[in-house]
């Protein structure tokens, strides 16, 4: 579909076929330990929008900037819905479900964004991509460029858990850590395209990133029977993928598909809670994130200004957990559920946990609640030591077998 490009802070258009990363006037006023100014949004003819109204069907194809390439090379979508009714019936709520991004091809929601910006590159015949990342965008992006024959260099926190490294070593990407946080990795992968040129895939820098994100809510609304969800969690960092959920019901709005966008929450950890602080006092100021969820723990959230905009205009709110009630939730959703996901995905769970009476009461215990579930739990099994211990093995013996359950 035909596209522009509009700054989310002063709103203007840019219309071009080059590739562009943000609004120059905005990027120009940006002052030191603030969020980033001038990032852009992509939109498209409400027209164009109108006709996808007439169709039975959906896909999220059909909403995209780009043709992807042979789309069976690299699947993305169409994750299931898993109804974890054990704890549905624990919490009173009876239509809580998740959706389980954790099950994309590299394990994360990030997926959906590095299918776009792989098809963004072949349609701009560039075959480099840099970017930073936590862990999740980079073997992600390196997942792609396997499956497409794409040069991915990745500046990562020599900090990230190491399966998360690791696989995007294994997928042969040129893999830099730095002995830095992510938002120095952020910076440093910039200066990698501005010197060496190549696309920069940075989450929200690159606009295309946060276009890809907005699939997630185009199959929930066909996986729905055609319907928004009342309510959906996001864990959030950079505040990338809550901008996308936004966007893909913003798009089927302006479709005319659905009449209304849900209530979207802002999961965050309390020592990770820039986007929180922002949406609570209107200044938007850097912090010293510390949380052990890695993914989410960002000082400058790259797509914080955006996000803070969406929540403001369609009534989203924000909630914030404690460490604790984040690595509880995880143990609870994979031994109560069969759900194993990485400790940011469980700060979804963990917050819609902590609002379950304020849902009951304003939504009603029918509610239609989705927990996005963004991250696989093998990515960071170290978070579980001195919390899971392997029990002891047993004599290999008939009468060790009855003394240990005797
Ligand atoms: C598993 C997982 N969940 C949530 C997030 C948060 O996304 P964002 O940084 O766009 O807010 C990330 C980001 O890396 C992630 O990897």
């Amino acid at each position: 579909m035909k596209f522009r490009y509009v700054c989310v802070d002063c709103g203007k258009e840019y219309v071009t076929d080059k590739i562009i990363y943000q609004c120059p006037e905005c990027a120009s006023k940006q002052k030191e330990g603030e969020f980033p100014r001038g990032y852009l949004k992509v939109i498209y003819d409400n027209d164009e929008l109108r006709k996808l109204s007439e169709k039975d069907h959906v896909s999220i194809y059909d909403f995209f900037p780009y043709d992807i390439p042979n789309k069976e090379v690299y699947p993305v979508g169409t994750t299931p819905i898993v109804v974890p009714k054990r704890l549905n019936e624990k919490i009173g709520l009876k239509n809580v479900f998740c959706k389980m991004d954790a099950y994309l091809p590299s394990g994360s929601f990030k997926d959906r964004a590095s299918q776009l910006i792989a098809a963004q590159a072949i349609a701009h015949n560039e075959k480099r991509i840099a970017l930073a990342s936590t862990g999740n965008a980079g073997a992600a992006m390196s997942c792609a460029g396997a499956a497409y024959g794409l040069d991915i260099i990745l500046f990562v926190p020599e900090t990230a858990p190491i399966n998360k490294l690791m696989q995007s070593v294994l997928y042969g990407a040129t893999v830099v850590p730095v002995k830095g946080s992510y938002d120095d990795a952020f910076l440093l992968s910039i200066e990698y395209t501005r010197h060496f040129g190549g696309i920069n895939r940075n989450t929200a820098y690159n606009p295309m990133t946060i276009e890809g994100k907005k699939s997630v809510s185009i199959e929930l609304f066909e996986q729905l029977g055609r319907k928004a969800p009342d309510v959906v969690y996001v864990p959030v960092g950079d505040g990338c993928i809550i901008s996308g959920v936004y966007k893909g019901f913003y798009d089927l709005m302006q479709a005319g598909l659905i009449d209304r966008i849900p209530c979207i929450v802002c999961a965050q950890s309390e020592k990770s809670n820039a986007i929180s602080m922002a949406f609570e006092t209107g200044e938007f100021k850097s912090i010293s994130a510390t949380t052990r969820a890695d993914s989410i723990s960002v000082d400058i959230p790259a797509s914080g200004r955006m996000a803070v905009q969406y929540l403001k205009t369609y009534g989203g709110w924000c909630t914030q957990v404690s460490e604790d009630e984040i690595l509880d939730a995880q143990m609870t959703l994979v031994h109560d559920s069969g759900i194993f996901v990485e400790p940011a995905s469980a700060t979804a769970w963990a917050a819609m946990n902590k609002d379950k009476d304020m849902l009951k009461e304003r939504f009603g215990e029918d509610a239609s609640i989705c927990v996005l579930l963004t991250g696989i739990g093998f990515k960071d099994m170290a978070v579980f030591d001195g919390r899971v211990r392997m029990p002891a093995s047993i004599e290999n013996s008939a009468q060790a077998v009855i003394d240990r359950f005797s």
